[in-house]
């Protein structure tokens, strides 16, 4: 698939949508809506079929651990993960583990937790050290990655002390993310996320801190999850109580370079697919009931006369998120308290954009082509004068429900979960082997096999 042309798309979006576009709901918007959330880039990825080999076969997998994961920045940390001198986060992927240390001077690095006398890991959680030492002979290492002491030093004249620091990977930081990458030189952190840190600037994801975090390891490839959350076609069969306010097949695709792509799906209206609302009270009222991450339970929200649902939601929830963050929000526009503004980040990394407790995914395959840990964040922010606490991962068995941490959101993960142990099953068993997107609505699923062909063709 990699060899199709790669030419603008001048069709307009989203074709054949049947209700208001969301860069028309936007010209309604209360407050000038930014320029770069206007139109979308697109580009034409061809539509030949995907292969299910790629989700199922170790030998591809395979190959995404030699010759793609080494080389793309992966999301390893939050700031707030690692605050003093000494914290480490055990970060590990794709047959590789790290110990990703806060130095003395605040900078931040990314040892390989391997020790190097006879191979034992030297740390096997996150947590706080003074020195690293290896607690199976006591070699030790200065959280610097200097070698600091090897017990019976007589026995080893082979080794020069210089030459045992621990090997490191790059780190780059940006937005109070921490990321590392295995190989050396290649893209800097920068180039290798724009265009997305120039739009997050509105967003200020450097001030904020992890409120809840929770994951659960599904038993589907880590791309069939990622894929899950890339599109917004399998609302209405796999999430219909939330039609109610969703503008699904009005979502907004847009691809950036090689490594970004976002859909704005817009809330506060109703599914197209239901036709056209005569009734703005109910469309909040749905909102509220089915919506947790944005209200609280019980809250009731009344639309004046004359007035829209999305305009009250956006009225509303700036004075609740600013009051919540500590924040004058009165620039927000209604889009941006709302709506979901879904960002990926090639390969595994989902941080949503907007001004409102803030959903970030991570998926790492997790030992195998067929399971994958999914972790799901929700960030608050930092009102002045306070220091986030140390955030911990809840780790939920394989009958634990999202909802129980994490309210609606949760509950709409769940029914996302009851479709991945069956996609994967079902490509393994699948007769033809080859998998079909939409042109436009799946387009970001497109772009991401065609930036991993990139990598793998290397
Ligand atoms: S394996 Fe680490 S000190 Fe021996
Ligand atoms: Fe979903």
């Amino acid at each position: 698939m990699a060899s199709e042309p790669v030419t603008p798309m001048t069709a307009p979006a989203p074709a054949g949508s049947d209700g208001v576009s969301w860069d028309e709901l936007a010209r309604g918007d209360s407050r000038p809506v930014p320029e770069f959330l206007k139109g979308h880039v697109q580009r034409d990825l061809g539509s030949a079929p995907i292969e299910a080999s790629r989700y199922t076969d170790p030998e591809f997998f395979r190959a995404e651990c030699e010759k793609m994961w080494p080389n793309v920045w992966q999301f390893a940390a939050r700031q707030e993960e690692m605050p003093e001198p000494g914290d480490h986060v055990l970060y590990e992927n794709a047959g590789r583990s790290y110990l990703v240390t806060r130095q003395p001077d605040g900078s931040v690095r990314a040892f390989h937790n391997v020790c190097l006398h006879r191979g034992r890991k030297l740390r096997t959680a996150s947590g706080w050290a003074k020195d690293f030492q290896c607690p199976y002979h006591g070699f030790t290492w200065n959280t610097d990655g200097t070698l600091k002491h090897i017990p019976c030093r007589w026995d080893f004249p082979q080794i020069e002390d210089e030459a045992m620091a621990l090997p490191q990977a790059q780190v780059g930081q940006w937005g109070g993310y921490i990321f590392i990458k295995e190989a050396e030189g290649g893209q800097s952190l920068e180039d290798y996320l724009a265009p997305l840190p120039t739009h997050f600037e509105r967003w200020q994801h450097e001030e904020a801190y992890t409120t809840a975090w929770v994951a659960k390891v599904i038993p589907a490839n880590w791309k069939a999850c990622a894929e899950a959350f890339m599109e917004a076609d399998h609302v209405s069969t796999t999430h219909p109580q939330i039609m109610g306010f969703t503008g699904d097949v009005n979502s907004k695709y847009s691809l950036y370079g090689d490594h970004v792509n976002l859909t704005i799906t817009p809330f506060g209206v109703l599914s197209p697919t239901l036709g056209v609302s005569e009734n703005e009270q109910q469309i909040i009222d749905n909102f509220v009931k089915y919506n947790g991450r944005v209200v609280l339970p019980g809250t009731t929200i009344n639309v004046p006369e004359g007035r829209s649902a999305r305009a009250t939601m956006g009225d509303f929830n700036r004075h609740r998120f600013g009051e919540l963050f500590g924040r004058d929000l009165d620039h927000a526009t209604d889009a941006e308290v709302q709506d979901a503004f879904t960002y990926n980040v090639f390969p595994n990394f989902s941080p949503w954009g907007g001004f409102q407790p803030t959903v970030v995914y991570r998926w790492r395959p997790w030992h195998d082509v067929r399971h994958t840990l999914m972790e799901v964040r929700l960030l608050g922010r930092l009102k002045p004068g306070e220091t986030a606490p140390m955030p911990a991962m809840t780790m939920l068995a394989p009958d634990e429900s999202f909802a129980d941490h994490l309210g609606q959101l949760g509950a709409v993960l769940e029914q996302d979960m009851a479709n991945l142990p069956h996609v994967q099953t079902g490509m393994e068993a699948s007769k033809t082997g080859q998998l079909q997107l939409a042109r436009y609505q799946e387009s970001r699923i497109r772009h991401f096999h065609k930036t991993l062909d990139d990598y793998l063709a290397r």
